[in-house]
């Protein structure tokens, strides 16, 4: 393990476990459906990627990348949106939002509710890791990987400052690695 980790909070196994089983979910509620997965870049790259193999029903892909407008703890709910959809008509799309992590909840709940207004047949949400305790905006997701404590963790395409995305599992990042 690379010294900048504390700790494995999710190892590569259990990440495999946990695609598995969100995979053979996704394939039961989709059934017939139009099945949309949209990434929310960067960090919902690695995640999207192994799902979409493990689920056999058919699948397009799209991404968005977003970000929370303001920083730190301001709540004011607004997200801003650095890349949208390339697909225009939505209208016939069953969306699945693909995230890394909730967090304060904001950014899915934004999310949500603008594709829901640009026409979207339906829009459901997917997160490999839930931080509950941190919420300040009520919000669900539809399929979760994992409820974890309030740590900060890197790796399978999560970073801090754009490092440790591709380590394959998931990590509790050193807290003297952003407090030097
Ligand atoms: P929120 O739910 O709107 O607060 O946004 C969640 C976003 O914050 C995620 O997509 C990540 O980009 C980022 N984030 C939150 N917690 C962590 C963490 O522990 N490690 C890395 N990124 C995080
Ligand atoms: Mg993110």
């Amino acid at each position: 393990m690379i010294e900048e980790i504390d700790y494995k909070l999710i190892s590569e196994d259990e990440i495999e476990e946990i695609v598995t089983r969100i995979a053979a979910e996704i394939d039961r509620e989709y059934q017939g459906k139009h099945l949309l997965m949209v990434a929310i870049l960067k960090g919902s790259v690695v995640f999207m990627g192994d799902l979409m193999k493990k689920v056999t029903l058919p699948v397009e892909i799209d991404f968005m990348k977003v970000s929370s407008y303001g920083s730190g703890t301001a709540s004011s709910g607004s997200i801003n949106i650095h890349l949208d959809l390339q697909r225009k008509d939505i209208g016939d799309c069953d969306i699945l939002i693909i995230e890394d992590i909730i967090d304060s909840g904001r950014t899915l709940s934004y999310l949500v509710d603008y594709l829901l207004l640009k026409g979207a047949k339906s829009v459901r949400t997917c997160t490999l890791l839930d931080k509950p305790s941190r919420r300040t905006v009520e919000y669900n997701a539809d399929f979760v990987g994992k409820i974890i404590p309030d740590e900060f963790v890197v790796g399978y395409g999560l970073d801090y400052d754009e490092k440790f995305r591709a380590l394959p599992y998931v990590g509790v990042l050193k807290p003297s690695v952003y407090n030097d």
